[in-house]
């Protein structure tokens, strides 16, 4: 029997919540919000999916009932105020510090030894914040943010080269922020076919820019930010942990000299399993690459830094 929880049944948690039952990760999904009656609702609309869809995942709805979540495998953090037009991701520092604290303190009474997933922005320094007050391994805290962001960059790559999504190989590492993101261009492939040998070094280089705002794009366009593409890739690391697949995912993972870093949370390829994140790859990165890898911590150090704990 496998259990996942996902705190906050706002876009993102309920999206996260329906990928993950539709695909049938775990037996149990528990929805909880703070808002009276919104998780049950939501809950209650897809169980009655179940027969259209032939789902077989129970979900439950709650209100802040943290005894429901017992026992949970892994619980998702994604409880906390989205940013609107204009406002970036570490804005919502203040607001957000403290309802993922109090979220992580609660859900670790019921599963402490659950795997936990933070979806919240700005989601590195709220991963951060989880180390901090969580006070459990390093490998059971994964900061999801890198394969939304890769999954974005392969849709730009993919509508670059006319081709198929799903042919498209691409990943990004760094900070999940409009500024700290590195699509990694260099390693990015249609079917093995490295791709700067397939577009124009100025179409690469707007396929790269494009990702990085690509949330603020959505944002823009939604007067919110964005919950398919989100909730899917929420689904896609909790599917990785659950069915211990040694899925290579970029995540924000706690790092202690990888890639000439420490104590600080930021996106790097990591192997996704049972355990959490079980390895970090740590790539050769070119003189470039290191540059950038290098702005991109300083930029999250420096959100991290206006933690107010
Ligand atoms: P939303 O406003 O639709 O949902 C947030 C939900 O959290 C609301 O239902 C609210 O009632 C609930 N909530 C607030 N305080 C709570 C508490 N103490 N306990 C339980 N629930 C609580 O927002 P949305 O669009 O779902 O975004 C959620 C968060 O995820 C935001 O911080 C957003 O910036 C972030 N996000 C992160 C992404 C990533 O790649 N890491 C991608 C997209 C969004
Ligand atoms: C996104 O990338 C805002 O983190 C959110 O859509």
């Amino acid at each position: 029997m496998s259990k996942v929880t996902v705190v906050g049944a706002g876009n993102v948690g309920a999206t996260a919540v329906n990928v993950i039952a539709l695909r049938e990760v775990a037996d149990e999904v528990v929805m909880l919000d703070i808002k009276e009656g919104v998780a049950e609702g939501k809950a209650m609309d897809m169980m009655q999916t179940a027969n259209l869809l032939d789902m077989n995942t129970r979900i439950k709805g709650v209100t802040n009932d943290y005894e429901a979540t017992k026992g949970s495998d892994v619980v998702v953090i994604t409880s906390g105020i989205p940013r609107k037009p204009g406002m970036t991701r570490e804005e919502l520092i203040g607001v957000n510090a403290g309802i993922v604290k109090q979220v992580t303190e609660s859900v670790l009474k019921y599963s402490p030894d659950a795997v936990i997933v933070c979806v919240s922005n700005p989601m590195d320094t709220m991963t951060y914040l989880i180390h901090k007050v969580a006070g459990i391994p390093k490998n059971r805290i994964i900061g999801m943010g890198g394969a939304l962001d890769s999954s974005r960059f392969k849709y730009y790559l993919s509508q670059a080269l006319e081709a198929n999504p799903n042919e498209v190989e691409g990943f990004v590492i760094g900070g999940h922020g409009d500024t700290t993101m590195i699509p990694m261009k260099r390693f990015a492939t249609l079917r093995g076919i490295p791709c700067d040998t397939m577009l124009p070094a100025e179409t690469l280089d707007k396929v790269v820019a494009d990702t990085m705002v690509g949330g603020a794009t959505l944002t823009k366009l939604l007067g919110t930010s964005a919950w398919y593409a989100p909730g899917a890739a929420t689904a896609e690391v909790v599917e990785a942990v659950i069915h211990d697949q040694k899925a290579i995912i970029p995540c924000s993972a706690l790092l202690e000299g990888e890639y000439g870093q420490s104590d600080l949370c930021i996106g790097v390829p990591c192997v996704l399993g049972k355990g959490g994140i079980e390895k970090i790859i740590e790539l050769d990165l070119n003189d470039e690459e290191k540059e950038l890898f290098a702005k991109s911590a300083e930029a999250v150090k420096k959100t991290n830094a206006a933690l107010p704990c």
